[in-house]
């Protein structure tokens, strides 16, 4: 069984293909995908371009739905599921981390975490101190994005995405725009996240030296499986050489 994690399944492709309509043909984005996540798990996706890295994650997070096969996730069928079920899904259990920090200009840092809660409540001001808090930026918390740098801008988007303490968090390409040293901080976050609250992370990206860290990393060719390699002791993100 992989480290990091209880054993537990949380994300089950069975059998999984997903095809885009392109003119009169198609693209096979994904082809019999067979795949087990487990909780706890930190998972790296490498692959070229165009490999279906990221439709891998969309399928995942719920802003796409299977053409074939079976996606479940926290035991629950999510391949067949409505817009409005699936809205509800990607709420309640998922985080999302893009490569562009995607951070609304006009609010502060704590406004961009608080605004992810939805329903404010006497404690959401509170739950957006503490993960600012838990990212490193407890004191730039009425900063705007454009005050910040962009690792800060990242870290106030990692806040978002745990604010409401999903199982699973998604990030596609999260050092994209960001320089070395950034670029390993951020990382080193995601990775005490990992260690400390047990989230299940599953981290797309084309830098293979980010896989040191991971304690599995499937690579995708031509959107099948190509590889699956278990890392028998992750790399802290801070040794991590590119
Ligand atoms: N919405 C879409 N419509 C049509 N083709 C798409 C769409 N999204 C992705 N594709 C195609 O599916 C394949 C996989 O894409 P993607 O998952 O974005 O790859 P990656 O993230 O690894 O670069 C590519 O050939 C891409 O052009
Ligand atoms: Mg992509």
């Amino acid at each position: 069984m992989p480290m990091g994690t209880n054993g537990r399944e949380i994300i089950v492709f069975e059998k999984v293909s997903k095809v885009y309509p392109l003119g009169e043909t198609e693209v096979k984005a994904l082809q019999d995908v067979d795949l087990v996540i487990r909780e706890g798990e930190f998972v790296v996706i490498l692959g070229p371009s165009g490999s279906g890295k990221t439709t891998l994650l969309n399928l995942i997070g719920g802003m796409d739905t299977v053409s074939s096969g079976r996606l479940v996730v926290n035991g629950r069928d999510i391949s067949g599921l409505d817009v409005k079920s699936l809205t509800e899904y990607r709420r309640t259990q998922i985080g999302f981390i893009f490569q562009f920090f995607n951070l609304i200009p006009t609010l502060t840092a704590l406004e961009n975490v608080e605004f992810a809660l939805e329903l404010v409540s006497d404690n959401t001001r509170d739950k957006a101190r503490k993960a600012l808090e838990m990212v490193g930026l407890g004191g730039r918390a009425d900063h705007f994005p454009s005050q910040l740098s962009g690792g800060e801008q990242q870290r106030v988007a990692i806040a978002r995405a745990i604010v409401k303490d999903p199982p699973i968090l998604l990030c596609d390409e999260p050092t994209g725009e960001l320089d070395y040293e950034t670029g390993k901080n951020v990382l080193r976050v995601m990775q005490e996240i990992n260690r400390e609250k047990g989230q299940t992370i599953i981290l797309v990206t084309h830098n293979s030296a980010i896989a040191e860290m991971s304690h599995r990393t499937i690579r995708l060719h031509s959107g099948r499986l190509a590889e699956i390699v278990e890392i028998e002791n992750p790399k802290d993100a801070m040794e991590l050489v590119w």
